[in-house]
């Protein structure tokens, strides 16, 4: 359970990434979600001890993350949005390394990190070295190093990014089966909606929404969208399309020949805070 109480990062450069957040994690998995520059990885990195916050305080399963860093090292892991594995080091060596480095014994880890390289796709990879593998396959490595680890919590910033739609798939089904409580961020509205028994909603370092999907969907409820290339009454415009919300049951009569109809998603709770209201 993660625990946040006033939470507040202000940068050097007098950037404030988040501004006096509280809220509580408590569920299995949680998908933290806002566009570019929201305050995500600043969240991360805060409560997996990578950076120490302004003011405030939080909590990982009950440790102060501030006052008892080493303990959340501990029982925490964390996969940074950046990370890319160094060029001449082999997947099934990265992970054993990695938890070698966390004090698993090396003749322990070998099970662990193969179990984790298959559940990714990474097995047939296993020796290849890191230069030798694609974008995607790299991105994969943290994620087996994250689910070997076996920890009480594991941070994931944007564990999916730059993965093709299978191997998302792969990897939704490596997080689904971590024992631990997850916390991930990610920019696909289809991975939150797939993965998350919580979602919280980031905008300007604020905390805007938390809840269940369905909770948080609740307003359109009975609703779809459609999507236009001309404006309509009540309609936002998302780069060259303008996005309507109609009843369900009047979207047939509403749309027009070159009109798409689509069931809401949580992208759609970002379109109607935002962007360019026109009626
Ligand atoms: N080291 C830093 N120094 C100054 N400002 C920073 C630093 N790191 C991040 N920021 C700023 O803090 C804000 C939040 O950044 P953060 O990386 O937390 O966003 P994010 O939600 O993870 O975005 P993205 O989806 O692009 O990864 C941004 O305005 C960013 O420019
Ligand atoms: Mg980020």
């Amino acid at each position: 359970m993660i625990k946040v109480n006033k939470l507040t990062k202000r940068y050097s450069d007098k950037t404030i990434a988040l501004k006096n957040v509280s809220f509580k994690l408590d569920k299995k998995i949680t998908s933290v979600i806002g566009r570019n520059g929201a305050g995500k990885t600043t969240l991360i990195k805060i409560l997996s001890t990578q950076l120490a916050p302004t003011s405030g305080s939080a909590f990982v399963n009950g440790i102060d993350v501030v006052e008892n860093p080493n303990q959340v090292r501990k029982i925490a892991v964390s996969i940074p949005q950046e990370a890319k594995p160094i060029d001449y080091i082999t997947p099934f060596d990265a992970v054993r390394l990695y938890l070698s480095a966390r004090g698993v014994w090396l003749h322990e880890s070998k099970k662990a990190a193969e179990d984790a390289l298959k559940k990714v796709g990474l097995w047939d990879a296993r020796n290849k070295l890191a230069y030798e593998l694609s974008g995607g396959m790299k991105r994969k490595v943290f994620v087996a190093m994250a689910i070997a680890a076996d920890a009480e919590v594991v941070f994931l910033d944007e564990p999916t990014t730059g993965l093709d739609p299978f191997s998302r798939v792969e990897v939704w089904a490596a997080i689904k089966a971590i024992k631990g409580q997850v916390i991930l961020t990610t920019h696909y509205m289809e991975e939150a909606q797939a993965l998350s028994d919580d979602v919280l909603m980031i905008e300007s370092g604020k905390i805007i929404a938390q809840g269940n999907v369905k909770q948080l969907l609740k307003p359109f409820s009975g609703l779809v969208r459609i999507e236009s290339q001309k404006k309509r009454h009540k309609s936002y415009k998302v780069g060259n399309t303008w996005i309507s919300y109609v009843k369900k049951a009047e979207a047939n009569s509403f749309v027009g020949k070159e009109d798409i109809i689509k069931p809401v998603t949580l992208d759609d709770l970002f379109i109607r805070r935002g962007v360019n209201l026109e009626s």
